[in-house]
């Protein structure tokens, strides 16, 4: 089976619409911004300094990764090659591909990590064991 690597996850440029003394607004719409549809959106945030989150896989959902606040790292894995990108910019979203291993580490405070998603909730999209990751991608 043909699975998404890590040089197809990568930092999309998002709208930016800059108002000198008001700040800044930034956007994200379906069937412009994206590779996919966004049915579901979700934030992690109030991270303690040294905590990881992540540590999993999903075999068919799309994600973007925007750190709408502050800053943390996200190391993606397609079973052969690693891949880590630092997100601080509200204005950028990583665009995660199905079948990618991923950590989330270095969390600044007052990181928020907002993900777009291309699916509801589906727990069993989710693989949560590395060797099973590893059994899916050779297969
Ligand atoms: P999880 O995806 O494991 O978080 P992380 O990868 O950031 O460590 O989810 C943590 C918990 O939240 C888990 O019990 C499932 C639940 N959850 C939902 O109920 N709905 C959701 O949309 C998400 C993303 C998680």
């Amino acid at each position: 089976m043909a699975y998404y690597s890590v040089s197809d996850c990568t930092v999309i440029e998002l709208d930016k619409h800059h108002s000198d003394r008001k700040g800044n607004l930034t956007v994200v719409e379906n069937n412009k911004t994206l590779p996919f549809d966004v049915k579901r959106v979700y934030y992690i945030y109030d991270v303690p300094g040294g905590e990881s989150r992540g540590s999993h896989a999903h075999r068919s959902l799309k994600q973007l990764i925007v750190a709408a606040s502050g800053s943390f790292r996200v190391t993606l894995d397609d079973g052969t090659t690693k891949r880590s990108f630092i997100l601080n910019r509200p204005y950028q979203g990583l665009c995660v591909m199905p079948g990618m291993w991923r950590d989330l580490d270095d969390f600044s405070s007052g990181a928020v990590c907002m993900v777009l998603a291309s699916d509801l909730y589906d727990a069993d999209d989710y693989i949560r064991d590395y060797q099973e990751f590893l059994d899916f991608r050779s297969k």
